[in-house]
């Protein structure tokens, strides 16, 4: 599914292991990644049983079937090559590419791909330049993740992706797409996001992110202006805590979304329809929008609800 020793991921990996804004490597347990001693990592799909229980439990991590994929990512796809989608808590980045069964890990073909950069892709012209096609498409799409052997498995997905539409490719241009998806996609902890004002020897570095349209670099964590056409996630719904029930996150994941975009499609706990949880009573949206709520394996149906925010599909 993704060989880290092989081409064309071996020949940018240094690349795929930076934080574009520290200018060190990604972090794993908070140390850095390093390329001589590279830890095996492998997608969920072929972890242990054991392993994917405790990710689930420590980190949330619970990925997303492709047919629910399918399912938000239609309800909200613009077909615009340039419009810029976010995936928050990216995990490996289904919704951006699906190059394989979240569950089973079984290879997809590209036709049957549902993900927005695999959709962007495949309305690349046939011509010759289908390079600088794909580079906007790249440039198009950004996703954060906490944990750091995820991260570096979503930005392999994304430039597996790129060399299943276009073939081989040079080393100038892989270099440069390496560094696109290192920018694009960044370590980031939400829920203890850094102060912008803090001082420069105390505070994490805020990450910046490239407007590569504008050829600008934003704060990302400032919410001065939309930056995003769509956030689409699956986000953590509750964090662990001890000796009481567990505290629902999902909601300051739906906040940031807000702040940031004007248009989003989240998978929230089905109780969340029925204002039936923890959630803070107060927690409104404020976007007009409708419910998607999924059940069974292809059924889905549409809810009101009084708290209605964004396009969002309910797991059971
Ligand atoms: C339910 S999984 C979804 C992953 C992926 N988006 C998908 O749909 O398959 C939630 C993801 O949130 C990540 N996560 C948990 N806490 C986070 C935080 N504080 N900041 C950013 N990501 C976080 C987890 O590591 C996990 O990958």
């Amino acid at each position: 599914m993704i060989d880290f020793n092989a081409p064309p991921l071996k020949n940018v990996i240094e690349i795929l292991l930076l934080d574009m804004n520290t200018r060190k490597n990604i972090l794993l347990d908070g140390k850095e990644l390093l390329k001589k001693n590279l830890p095996e990592i492998k997608p969920r799909a072929q972890k242990s049983h054991d392993e994917k229980i405790f990710r689930t439990r420590t980190q949330a991590e619970v990925f997303t079937p492709c047919r629910v994929v399918k399912f938000m990512v239609d309800a909200i796809d613009d077909g615009k090559i340039d419009s810029r989608w976010l995936e928050i808590a990216c995990g490996e980045a289904p919704f951006i590419t699906t190059r394989y069964d979240a569950e089973t890990g079984e290879d997809i073909p590209l036709d049957n791909r549902v993900g927005i950069l695999d959709r962007k892709l495949r309305a690349m012209p046939h011509a010759e330049n289908k390079f600088s096609w794909a580079k906007r498409a790249l440039q198009s799409v950004y996703g954060y993740e906490i944990q750091g052997d995820s991260l570096l498995i979503a930005r392999a997905n994304i430039l597996l992706t790129v060399a299943d539409f276009l073939g081989e490719i040079p080393d100038n241009d892989l270099a440069e797409f390496a560094d696109i998806i290192s920018w694009n996609f960044f370590q980031f902890d939400a829920l203890n996001p850094p102060k912008v004002q803090g001082s420069l020897f105390d505070a994490p570095p805020v990450p910046q992110i490239i407007d590569w349209q504008a050829g600008r670099k934003f704060f990302f964590w400032r919410y001065d202006i939309k930056k995003f056409d769509f956030v689409i996630s699956n986000p953590p719904y509750n964090e662990e805590t001890e000796n009481t029930s567990d505290k629902p996150v999902y909601n300051y994941f739906m906040d940031a979304a807000k702040k940031i975009s004007d248009k989003a499609a989240f998978i929230t706990p089905a109780r969340f329809l029925f204002d039936a949880d923890g959630t803070p009573k107060d927690f409104k949206i404020g976007m007009p929008s409708t419910n998607i709520s999924v059940s069974g394996r292809n059924k889905a149906c549409l809810k009101k609800s009084s708290r209605s925010p964004l396009v969002t599909t309910s797991s059971p």
